[in-house]
């Protein structure tokens, strides 16, 4: 197992370039399985998260493999449709693979992801949407069985939560539609770039889809797709990583390959934070050398304030004169590391699903355990400005979707570096629970 250590007090500068968008890219792999061809996906970063996937697709018989930033998959003729509890557990995306095992070949078993410390992570939308489709769904044994029992039928679908639109689940129903006789309206879609990049995969593969980015998404079914070639986007969350990150430490770093119109909310609230924001055609740069402001941010679905910001946000806040209010609208629970962020001297308190930040004069380095994907990311860059040394534990989780984060951030100038750690024999209860993922 690997950990991070920053040492705080440098100021990021220069130029990084972000890497393709692995939430697009885990369903986009899903979707390959709705044809017998071969899809190419192009600019897929080299993360544990995409090996997982490509782990699972061959499992199913799919023949997958991913060379330099290129995953090729060609599902042929004779999947087996079972995803199992060991592949499904470590990822909850796996749960993409339902919608087209389903209209693929009639049948799915697909294991319920779990546990996650990001808070409860139901699929009851992911199967709502596939009956309304026609399918009938059972969970036995802890395996969602799907079945159809002749074709999926077009059908009109309203797939708002408690929490608003499901993202995995507008994937799931959308790709299953595909090949549905007839046609589909999906409303209170999700309306997240990632999903209007698979829609694009989609139609390349010959399906048929409109209002794509709208909360209204129409699919007509058509009797088979084709294989395709795509290039995803850029990731927005690594995007905003690295802007909150220089921000935070008064720097001036030009983020590359990033797309502006997918970060509206957060240049926004960079600008209220007292940075000054430029965007370019596919880049952005972020500059501050003035006194940080205090900014109120509520995660909302796309285009809201991102959940998967909401850390990294935090992050920036503590250090941030005055007070500065988070509200989790999507995982209410999704605050494990304010205890941590807290041990390196911030002034966090959680009141419901709101965390008040009051902003510290500055944080000290101190050893960290990573409890999620984005948790570790608010850790490492609140360790660009403590005080001394940080030492985050258990990075894998970041590992699951940052790539090459301690590269990126050592050439704009930080000082960070990865070593190996020694597992302890005996875990304690609370480390075991820290080693739930929270799968992305
Ligand atoms: N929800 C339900 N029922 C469902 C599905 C979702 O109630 O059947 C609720 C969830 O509990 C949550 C809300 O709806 O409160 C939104 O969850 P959503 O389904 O949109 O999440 P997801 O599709 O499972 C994706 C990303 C997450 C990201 C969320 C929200 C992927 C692979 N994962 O998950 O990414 O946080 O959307 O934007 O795309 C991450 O990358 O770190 C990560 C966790």
């Amino acid at each position: 197992m690997d950990k991070i250590i920053v040492t705080g007090g440098r100021k990021l500068r220069g130029e990084v370039e972000v890497s393709g968008a692995k939430n697009a890219a885990l369903p986009m792999m899903a979707a390959a399985l709705l044809t017998d061809q071969e899809s190419i996906i192009e600019n897929v970063p080299n993360l544990k998260d995409i090996r997982t996937m490509l782990d699972l697709l061959n499992s199913l018989g799919a023949k997958g493999e991913y060379r330099d930033g290129t995953v090729t998959i060609t599902p042929g003729n004779t999947l087996v449709p079972v995803a199992p509890y060991e592949l499904v557990s470590t990822m909850r995306a796996s749960v993409c693979v339902l919608g087209p095992l389903l209209a693929r070949v009639g049948n799915a078993e697909v294991s319920l992801p779990g546990g996650c410390v990001i808070g409860p992570r139901p699929i009851d939308l992911h199967l709502k949407g596939l009956e309304a489709l026609g399918a009938s769904t059972e969970i036995r044994h802890g395996y969602v069985h799907a079945r159809m029992h002749k074709r999926l039928r077009g059908n009109d679908i309203y797939l708002g939560g408690a929490f608003g639109s499901s993202v995995l689940a507008t994937a799931n129903v959308m790709m299953a539609a595909t090949l549905a006789r007839g046609q589909t309206t999906i409303e209170d879609a999700a309306c997240e770039p990632e999903i209007v990049d698979l829609a694009c995969f989609l139609i390349r593969m010959g399906a048929k889809i409109q209002g794509v980015g709208s909360k209204r998404i129409e699919i007509e079914g058509v009797n088979k797709l084709h294989g395709a070639k795509t290039a995803i986007i850029a990731d927005r969350v690594e995007v905003g990583t690295y802007l909150f990150a220089a921000a935070m430490t008064g720097g001036d770093v030009l983020v590359k390959k990033a797309d502006p119109n997918h970060q509206n909310v957060v240049i926004d609230k960079l600008r209220q934070a007292g940075a000054r924001v430029d965007r370019g055609k596919s880049s952005i740069r972020v500059r501050r050398t003035g006194r940080l402001q205090p900014v109120n941010v509520t995660t909302l679905p796309y285009p809201g304030f991102p959940t998967d910001l909401q850390a990294q946000m935090m992050a920036l806040m503590t250090i941030t004169p005055g007070i500065s209010v988070i509200t989790e609208k999507i995982y209410p629970d999704r605050y494990m590391h304010v205890s941590e962020l807290n041990r390196m001297g911030s002034r966090i308190f959680l009141e419901g699903p709101s965390a008040i930040v009051q902003g510290v004069k500055r944080l000290s380095g101190a050893p960290v355990m990573a409890s999620d994907l984005r948790a570790s990311a608010a850790l490492v860059i609140a360790g660009l400005v403590a005080e001394g040394s940080t030492e985050i534990h258990r990075v894998y989780h970041l590992d699951r979707g940052y790539e090459r984060i301690e590269e990126k951030l050592s050439q704009l100038g930080a000082a960070i570096s990865r070593q190996k750690e020694q597992v302890p024999e005996q875990k304690s209860d609370s480390s075991m629970a820290l080693e739930l993922e929270a799968v992305g």
